[in-house]
């Protein structure tokens, strides 16, 4: 253990179950897990909703100016997000979002109003934080790091088989293409782009189920906290 809080990065394309797992993975070991994709999606969703197009740049540029963004977490550990103060958490899981969310993430202005807050969970609380670039640019001194990933397809098929449940008219290849389209735009903007940290250990789900994915990442944290 070092004498900083001790803290988890997990990175890795859309639909890996990320948040998933390190959701249950937290609770198993008594952190506090934050989703630091849902503070890109709530930039993309107010400047969706003060009617900027995200492909705009120096129209969400100025969005920020007039926008705060707050994580907050319930009594049950459920990480919330507020916009100017309104809890915004459902609003930000649309298709329309996601995409704009990936968008706007490519800009630096936008990255570096979200970096402070987001660093500043980790130096108040053991964390597992998931996103594109924690082990790379938010938290380069991670304890742990996690590059977790799945192929295309199956990633593609786990998150169409999420949407079917909610009654989405999706079908599986306009989520295959969203997916494919949105993992290409992560790993090759410019600013802090999706990548494997050298000292991330990767885990590839694509054959494992969901509970020997969660037992994958407790056991590769578990490791670390008592060497
Ligand atoms: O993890 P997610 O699907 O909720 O993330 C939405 C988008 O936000 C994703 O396409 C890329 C961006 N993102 C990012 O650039 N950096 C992060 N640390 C987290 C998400």
């Amino acid at each position: 253990m070092t004498d900083r809080i001790f803290s988890v990065a997990i990175d890795g394309p859309a639909g890996a179950g990320k948040s998933t797992i390190a959701r249950r993975a937290a609770k198993e070991l008594g952190f506090i897990y934050m989703d630091t994709g849902a503070f890109y999606r709530t930039v993309a969703y107010a400047a969706l909703s003060r009617g900027a197009d995200p492909g705009d740049q120096a129209a969400v540029e100025q969005c920020l100016a007039s926008m705060t963004v707050t994580p907050q977490w319930d009594a049950d550990g459920v990480q919330h997000m507020l916009l100017d103060g309104l809890d915004v958490s459902t609003a930000i899981r649309s298709p329309q979002v996601s995409q704009s969310a990936s968008v706007v993430a490519s800009y630096a202005a936008v990255r570096d109003f979200l970096l402070d807050s987001q660093r500043r969970v980790a130096q108040s609380y053991a964390v597992i934080m998931d996103g594109r670039d924690i082990g790379t640019v938010v938290l380069p001194n991670a304890d742990v790091k996690i590059y977790l990933t799945a192929s295309a397809e199956v990633r593609a098929k786990r998150r169409w088989l999420e949407l079917q449940q909610k009654q989405a008219p999706d079908t599986y290849e306009q989520v295959l293409s969203e997916m494919i389209e949105r993992d290409r735009r992560d790993m090759n903007r410019e600013v802090a782009p999706l990548r494997q940290a050298e000292d991330a250990v990767l885990i590839d789900s694509s054959d494992l189920s969901l509970e020997q994915s969660i037992q994958a990442v407790v056991q590769v944290i578990s490791e670390a906290i008592s060497s």
